[in-house]
């Protein structure tokens, strides 16, 4: 099964495509992990990408499909693949479909939450350094503050989090990212979750999706 989790900032989608990891067994592509881990190195493009992540623009086009051109040809996604914030401007949904060839996107999960509600679950994220388990201080607290439950790392705030950037980031979901609703939409292949509810039954609802196709 080839899926894609659409949605805002902090709809909820990286959480969810953990979840649907575990239990479909297809890899949760992330390009936003892949571009955090990209920037741990210390060349001249690392620098660059750091500074585009931190202003909460975009990465050029180019760059990333042709970092998930690259992905999706490894063997772990032959059975299926969950896409998380790839395709994010309509540049990149159409290179997804080059990139697919015969293959095509089954489903598009889109996570839709209010912008109010959004900017609560960023500005409360939190993750661990270590293991990457997500949390959130209200909706998801670690049992001991800033300590992991899994394996004790310390958590952190991710820096495209802080409360200008999160503005700047839904700024440019609007303007990018959103007309892929509408592109979806007419494929036929959109379907809309309610991400305004608790982190199991937003995952009920997008287990009754994906089971129904
Ligand atoms: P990326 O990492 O993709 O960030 P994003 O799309 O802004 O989404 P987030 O990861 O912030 O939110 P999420 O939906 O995963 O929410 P989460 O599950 O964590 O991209 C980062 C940057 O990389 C971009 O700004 C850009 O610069 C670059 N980039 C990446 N992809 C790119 C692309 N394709 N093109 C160009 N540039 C690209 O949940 C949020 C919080 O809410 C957590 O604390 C969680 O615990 C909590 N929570 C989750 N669900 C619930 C619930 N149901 N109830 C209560 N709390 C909940
Ligand atoms: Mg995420």
């Amino acid at each position: 099964m080839n899926l894609i989790l659409f949605g805002a900032p902090g709809s909820g989608k990286g959480t969810q495509a953990e979840k649907l990891k575990d239990k479909y067994q297809i890899p949760h592509i992330s390009t936003g992990d892949m571009f955090r881990k990209a920037v741990e190195d210390k060349s001249e493009l690392a620098r660059q990408l750091k500074d585009i992540m931190e202003s909460g623009k975009l990465v050029p086009d180019k760059l990333v499909i042709d970092v998930v051109n690259e992905r999706l040809k490894k063997e772990d996604c032959i059975k299926g693949f969950i896409l998380d914030g790839f395709p994010r401007t309509l540049i990149q949904g159409q290179a997804l479909e080059n990139i697919l060839g015969e293959k095509r996107i089954e489903v598009v999960l889109y996570i839709e939450l209010s912008e109010k509600e959004t900017v609560k679950r960023l500005s409360g994220r939190r993750g661990c350094s270590d293991c990457k388990a997500g949390y959130h201080v209200v909706f998801q607290p670690p049992k001991k503050e800033n300590v992991c439950d899994r394996c004790s790392g310390p958590l952190f705030q991710r820096d495209d989090d802080k409360e200008d950037t999160i503005i700047q980031r839904l700024k440019v979901y609007n303007g990018e990212t959103a007309p892929l609703v509408d592109y979806y939409q007419k494929q036929g292949i959109l379907e809309e979750i309610n991400g305004n509810v608790s982190v199991d039954e937003v995952f009920n609802q997008l287990c009754k999706v994906i089971d129904d196709k």
